[in-house]
């Protein structure tokens, strides 16, 4: 390790993935753990937060120790702790502040506070070193669906929002209609590859609404709907009919979305557009993305994979670009479960 390089130990504990990563602030990552609560929460059909909690409480240090082992690391070498302060659920919020905060006291090292969007939006950094500003991200998670325009670290301005669900709450919610157990989004992808999107056309809401602003609800009630006209029975026996109605959807849903992020880029004059977010993972998304902005001239960022969902590695990246904002001795419940990224 270089003299001058710096170790960050990041944390993410906002919802119900935790995550730890190892970042060197001149070699890069040096590695990372997941631990995923997918199966916890899906009896439920949703996240349970009094469960996320106990779960992060449990799984988390065991992961610390886990990740120092892997790559060889001395928990004295780490030189600052980053921890997603918000937003998220606050019980989640709390286990990642806390044990970032007091293995920060006892190692006598300074601790910061991340925001999970800014961390999604700067994920490509993690692959793309040299990705330059300002460029138009697009943020498409589970409770997120927002073009933002990044004019440096720290500085975005909201371009556009969702009125209602996020492009992954209708994802979900969608897939939970043809059966798909939750989270559904990857499922419900993985369905469509083999249906046509033509069959049984939906609506793409907002397309033409001359705004950068998305609404999603509505296709997922269309989708009801269609369930309803084809006949519920006749649809949950099909795995043909299921995935049609998966192709239309997403068909709909990648539309809307990359028609919004070309409008962004012409009305902002951009060069370059970072997509983050889990539903960043999708790769008719990525298809329809490169397609359009290879033909305007315009570098399209994702982040790795394994990386567009909640992870540990977002959080010690912006830990380390944000390395000279670390205190020692703060508030250890410091957390900020609503947390507006213009702010
Ligand atoms: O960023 P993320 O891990 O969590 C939030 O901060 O919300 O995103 C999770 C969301 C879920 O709604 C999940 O279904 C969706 O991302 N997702 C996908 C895919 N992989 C994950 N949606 C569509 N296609 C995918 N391949
Ligand atoms: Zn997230």
């Amino acid at each position: 390790m270089s003299a001058k390089s710096k170790l960050v130990l990041g944390i993410e504990t906002s919802c119900d993935e935790t995550g730890v990563a190892l970042y060197d602030t001149i070699e890069g990552l040096k590695g990372h753990k997941l631990y995923s609560q997918i199966k916890l929460h899906a009896q439920y059909g949703g996240v349970v937060p009094e469960l996320a909690s106990r779960d992060h409480v449990k799984k988390l240090l065991p992961l610390v120790r886990g990740l120092l082992s892997e790559t060889h690391t001395d928990i004295k070498s780490i030189d600052s702790i980053a921890y997603t302060k918000g937003p998220g659920l606050s019980g989640a919020l709390l286990v990642g502040t806390t044990v970032a905060n007091a293995l920060g006291y006892s190692l006598k090292k300074p601790v910061v506070g991340v925001h999970h969007l800014e961390a999604h939006l700067l994920s490509p950094l993690l692959s793309n070193p040299s990705l330059d500003f300002p460029f138009i991200a697009l943020l498409v998670s589970g409770g997120h669906t927002q073009l933002i325009q990044v004019k440096d670290i720290g500085q975005y301005r909201l371009l556009g929002d969702t009125r209602d669900d996020a492009a992954g709450e209708a994802f979900d919610k969608t897939a939970k209609l043809l059966g798909l157990p939750y989270p559904g989004g990857a499922l419900l992808s993985e369905l469509a590859q083999g249906g046509e999107a033509s069959k049984y056309p939906l609506p793409k809401p907002m397309i033409k609404s001359g705004d950068l602003n998305f609404s999603f609800s509505g296709l997922k009630t269309a989708v009801a709907h269609l369930v309803q006209k084809l006949d519920v029975k006749k649809v949950m026996a099909s795995k043909a009919l299921k995935a049609d109605i998966a192709a239309s959807f997403q068909d709909s849903v990648t539309e809307v979305l990359t028609e919004k992020c070309l409008s962004a880029l012409h009305l902002e004059g951009a060069k370059a557009l970072v997509i983050a977010g889990g539903v960043g993972a999708n790769t008719e998304l990525r298809r329809k993305i490169n397609e359009r902005t290879s033909k305007i001239g315009v570098a399209a960022y994702y982040p790795p994979f394994e990386f567009c969902t909640d992870n540990g590695a977002m959080v010690a990246l912006v830990g380390a670009l944000k390395n000279s904002e670390a205190v020692y001795g703060a508030n250890p419940f410091d957390i900020k479960p609503r947390w507006p990224l213009s702010t």
